[in-house]
């Protein structure tokens, strides 16, 4: 007889694993099924986590290579890529490691395999069949690439080949101005790279709010990146020497050509469903290949659900994560919620970008009185200290309540900023209440009070 379990976990990324140590710290017995050697998903092999370890390593080379003379340090660094990718992969052993531990802690039990399912409650790893009375599909996302242009993982790169290049290309043409073009784009250029980034839309970042995408674009290409935006690459052709492209305005006209070492396909990414038999069961995807469900995260088979990536709504680690512990304690008979307007979104290059809840562009779109207050690092003592003045904090508050209602940001540890914004929104709370809330003296939080002051037109240091 097969195994039963009262839920099994379709993969082990942030969104799969967190999903299964919540069903099992609830006294659900619970599998989570993994086909990749380790656990953790994207996320933690091949997304998020090494990225930022080749971010946080690169800064450093740039900041001693170009910055530490300004302030008195006199050094000449010198890389050693070898290194610094040894360092990015024990990172990202230490936290695939982790998540094992965190298994055995919580009894997950961990199916090493390709998972399938076969029937409503019925899920095969690898031809060794499992019951379960609930299904948890949290398979994530894949890269995509444009037509006709294939990954090789050589020369035409996704993210994954692009976190582990055996050596700093001369140039390196980015095919996509989003998350992953910026913060890779901004490691190579770090380490030595020319690189060009080409963008079918006008302004780079699309869905963050028009100012900060703007100031983003400007600091971007002063610290050396080209950008060729209104552009859409029609060609890409791997040789012996590099990659050969051709592109065209995104409105139509003359073809222009371009060659690099490497290309960086960073166009976005599509759920991962291939192999789950979704369409033997009957599970429903919507037009766009995702996983169609309802509140409560159950697809269109009664005790199949599906969270993160594979799902609609921002592709993003920590979504995935929050979708699966409401789903779990939804399966224990709790109640859960996710409040989508206050999922923050960072981009993690330097300065760092961060954005909470509706755009000024959305919120004129939607016909929303509000009052914008914005504050530039320039002005925040801490700032000055660090050597970091770049960028600001604006607040976007409800003309009528003063209910905060957004928050976008660009400058020094903004991704950490954001979380003050996102929790004040959790609580409904005002412009009013971050302005009236002490920070710390000097810290870079004062931008974020100084901003709040600035919607009602009242900030102390501009
Ligand atoms: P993205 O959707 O952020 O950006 C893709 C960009 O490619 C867009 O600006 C789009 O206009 C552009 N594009 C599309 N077709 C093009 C063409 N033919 N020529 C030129 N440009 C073209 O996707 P990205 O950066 O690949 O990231 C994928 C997902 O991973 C996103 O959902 C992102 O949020 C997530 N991610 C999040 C990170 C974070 O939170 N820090 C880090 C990395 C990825």
């Amino acid at each position: 007889m097969s195994e039963k379990f009262d839920c099994v976990v379709i993969g082990a990324g942030p969104g799969g694993y967190v999903c299964a140590i919540r069903c099992a710290q609830l006294g659900l017995k619970t599998a989570c099924v993994e086909k990749r050697e380790t656990l953790g998903g994207t996320c933690l092999n091949i997304g998020c986590i090494p990225s930022k370890a080749l971010l946080s390593s690169s800064e450093k080379f740039e900041e001693a290579g170009h910055h530490f003379e300004h302030i008195g340090i006199e050094t000449k660094p010198k890389l050693n890529l070898k290194k610094m990718m040894a360092f990015k992969d024990e990172v990202v052993e230490a936290n695939t490691k982790g998540i094992e531990f965190l298994f055995k802690k919580n009894k997950v039990t961990h199916l090493k395999g390709a998972g399938r399912i076969i029937a409503a409650g019925k899920v095969a790893v690898d031809g060794k069949e499992y019951e379960a009375d609930n299904i948890i599909i949290a398979t994530g996302s894949d890269v995509i690439s444009l037509p006709g242009i294939e990954i090789d993982e050589k020369k035409i790169v996704s993210s994954t080949g692009a976190l582990a290049l055996p050596e700093v290309p001369k140039s390196m043409i980015v095919i996509g101005g989003g998350v992953i073009g910026l913060e890779l784009g901004t490691v190579w250029r770090r380490l030595g790279a020319q690189v060009t980034v080409i963008e079918y839309l006008d302004q780079i970042l699309p869905g963050m709010d028009g100012e900060v995408r703007k100031e983003a674009q400007k600091i971007f290409k002063k610290q050396g990146i080209d950008f060729k935006t209104g552009a859409k690459v029609t060609s890409a052709k791997a040789g012996s020497k590099g990659v050969d492209l051709t592109l065209e305005p995104a409105a139509g006209g003359a073809e222009e050509k371009l060659s690099a070492d490497i290309v960086l396909m960073a166009v976005g990414r599509k759920p991962y469903v291939q192999g789950l038999g979704l369409e033997a069961v009957g599970v429903k995807l919507d037009e766009r290949g995702r996983v169609e469900v309802d509140e409560f995260f159950e697809t269109s088979v009664e005790g199949i659900y599906a969270i993160g990536d594979v799902i609609k709504g921002p592709m993003l680690a920590h979504k995935a994560e929050d979708e699966g512990v409401v789903l779990a304690e939804m399966l224990a008979g709790q109640s859960g919620h996710i409040d989508y307007d206050c999922i923050p979104g960072v981009v993690y290059t330097w300065p760092e970008v961060a954005n909470v809840g509706k755009t000024e562009e959305q919120l004129k779109d939607e016909g929303i009185a509000y009052t914008s207050g914005k504050f530039p690092f320039m002005a925040n003592g801490r700032a000055r200290a660090m050597g970091c003045t770049e960028g600001f904090v604006k607040i976007l508050a409800c003309a009528k309540t003063d209910r905060v209602l957004g928050a976008h940001m660009i400058g020094p540890n903004v991704g950490d900023l954001i979380q003050e914004v996102v929790s004040v929104m959790e609580f409904q709370g005002t412009a009013e209440d971050i302005a009236r809330t002490c920070h710390a003296h000097p810290t870079l939080t004062e931008a974020v009070k100084e901003a709040a002051l600035a919607v009602h037109k009242r900030p102390i240091h501009i």
